[in-house]
């Protein structure tokens, strides 16, 4: 597939996906979600890929689905293609990833961050779910992650009245799990992905799972997920070449196996 909204390089083992539709502050278009789900797609079959990082413009994450595209669709034509389903693959993919948001993050570009393990914030960031503005509600997934993350009061009164967070409510709240200076943002994406690269595949993917799988299940059978997944770990050679480099006081090297 050739990109024409996004721009896509591997930083050795970080593979790094940049919304690139300046024009309309990276409006999440039909197109722009088929090129990202195509490059996560390519990242999650290569080897070589640990983590891998989303980010924006300066300006502009993403400021929502793309409302010109949307604005005539029908009922029976959003039902028929399943609208939005196409984005899941960000949510459904294994490896882990991180959304290095600056600017606007609103509605869709809200949700895609959400949808991603992690989101570091530029210092100018902006959070918000407008889309009771335009008439319409969340869709991709804006009400539920986002009261997962935040809590009732703050979704509800972010969803009700489509105001917007900046970088530091957004910290203060659990949005995001840090600020850096806009400037910095992509280099400090690229060295936190660069650090979960350097751990052990297979162990960062069942840890990234078993985190998720605390979203979607009781306490009680959460911890017995955590637990065999733990125990099965001692099955792997990372394990040991983990724990033998503690030992012997040396760097580990981990062979994802
Ligand atoms: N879709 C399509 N085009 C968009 C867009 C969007 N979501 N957001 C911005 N653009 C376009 C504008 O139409 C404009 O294009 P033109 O120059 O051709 O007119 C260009 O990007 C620049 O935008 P502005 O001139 O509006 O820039 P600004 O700096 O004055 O304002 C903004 C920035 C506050 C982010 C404003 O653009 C805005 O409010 N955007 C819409 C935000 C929004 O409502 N998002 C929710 C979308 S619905 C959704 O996402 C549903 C879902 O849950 C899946």
């Amino acid at each position: 597939m050739t990109y024409s909204n996004i721009i896509v390089e591997t930083h050795d083992k970080v593979g790094l996906i940049t919304l690139n539709r300046p024009d309309a502050l990276n409006a999440l278009s039909a197109q722009l979600i088929a090129e990202v789900d195509d490059a996560l797609t390519k990242f999650q079959a290569d080897k070589n890929i640990g983590c891998i990082v989303i980010t924006g413009s300066k300006k502009a994450f993403a400021a929502g689905a793309d409302i010109k595209e949307m604005q005539n669709k029908t009922y029976p034509e959003s039902y028929l293609e399943n609208f939005i389903s196409a984005w899941e693959t960000v949510a459904e993919c294994r490896k882990p990833i991180i959304a290095a948001v600056a600017g606007f993050a609103l509605g869709g570009g809200n949700e895609l961050a959400m949808m991603c393990d992690f989101i570091i914030a530029g210092d100018n960031a902006k959070f918000g779910q407008p889309e009771i503005r335009l008439g319409v509600m969340p869709g991709a997934g804006g009400t539920q992650r986002l009261t997962r993350a935040i809590g009732k009061a703050k979704a509800m009164e972010m969803c009700l009245t489509g105001r917007m967070m900046d970088a530091e409510e957004a910290e203060r709240s659990g949005l995001v799990s840090r600020i850096v200076p806009a400037d910095n943002l992509l280099e400090d994406a690229l060295k936190t992905a660069a650090t979960i690269a350097s751990m052990s595949l297979p162990i960062a993917m069942m840890t990234k799972e078993s985190v998720n799988r605390s979203f979607e299940t009781t306490l009680t059978e959460g911890i017995k997920f955590e637990r065999r997944v733990f125990h099965a770990m001692f099955a792997t050679a990372d394990q040991k070449e983990g724990m033998s480099a503690f030992v012997e006081k040396r760097t580990p090297e981990f062979k994802n196996k």
